[in-house]
């Protein structure tokens, strides 16, 4: 389903933040990527979501590619901005919630069940009129990701969706993810608290350098974080297990 050869990408000022990712997703996964701060997280999920031409190489998103077909490519990829304050586009709640659907040229009627749904996923209902500077830090990020839900993309990318999120928020967009890779739906998540989600992952990337430098299962991976920058999840420092949030 998605098909990532050779990246390389070089920002006009010189940081070489990915070099030469070569990464196949099949429908269905839920990938988690991990690295350290600066590892090249947010731009591989920028070039992912068509938002970064990269230097060099190629991304394909069932067959589109995903800076050329940007149009095609933004129907079927979700991405949960890091900072929410980049993707908040309406005036009120309600309003920034309907943006997407809206453009995904839904009726009326089904961009306000879209909307409705989305807000009660994300305990939105009380604010819906509420204009979208004024909401805290975490409320920006329910709304953040509310908004990509209402959209109900094949595929999500979700970049640190837990931070600023109390504890009911992590555990409520933690479902809503297990939700949509129990529907189909291809998944990708970064996070620096890997014990959030490591209960519940296909796959994990270690992204480091711009290079990704181990892959595969989180049960052979998960021991080994710390030798690149990741901190192991709390179960695997207690000599327990296995964990999730969810209990
Ligand atoms: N617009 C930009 N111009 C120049 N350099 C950039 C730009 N955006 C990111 N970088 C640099 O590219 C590298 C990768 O940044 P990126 O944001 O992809 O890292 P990240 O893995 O998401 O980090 P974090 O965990 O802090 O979110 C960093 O060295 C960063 O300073
Ligand atoms: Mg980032």
């Amino acid at each position: 389903m998605i098909q990532i050869q050779n990246l390389h990408h070089r920002y006009p000022d010189g940081t070489y933040a990915l070099k030469g990712i070569h990464l196949t997703i099949s429908k269905g996964e839920f990938i988690l990527l991990c690295g350290p701060n600066g590892s090249g997280k947010t731009t591989l999920f920028r070039a992912m979501g068509g938002l970064l031409k990269p230097s060099e190489g190629s991304i394909l998103i069932n067959g589109f590619d995903a800076f050329k077909d940007s149009f095609q490519v933004r129907q079927r990829v979700g991405l949960v901005f890091q900072d929410p304050d980049c993707q908040i586009v309406g005036e009120t709640v309600r309003e920034d919630i309907a943006f997407g659907p809206e453009n995904l040229g839904l009726t009326q009627k089904e961009v306000s069940e879209r909307v409705n749904w989305a807000m009660e996923m994300m305990g939105l209902q009380g604010l819906s009129e509420k204009p979208c500077y004024l909401l805290s830090g975490g409320e920006k990020k329910r709304l953040a990701i509310a908004g990509v839900m209402a959209m109900k993309p094949e595929v999500i990318l979700f970049d640190e969706p837990f931070s600023s999120l109390d504890y009911p928020g992590i555990q409520e967009v933690l479902r809503y993810m297990i939700h949509l890779h129990q529907e189909g739906h291809t998944l990708m998540v970064t996070t620096h608290d890997v014990e959030k989600v490591i209960a519940h992952i296909t796959r994990m990337a270690i992204l480091r350098h711009g290079e990704i430098q181990a892959l595969g299962e989180p049960e052979h991976l998960v021991k080994g974080l710390s030798q690149f920058g990741v901190r192991p999840p709390c179960y695997v420092l207690l000599g327990k297990e296995k964990m999730t949030w969810l209990e």
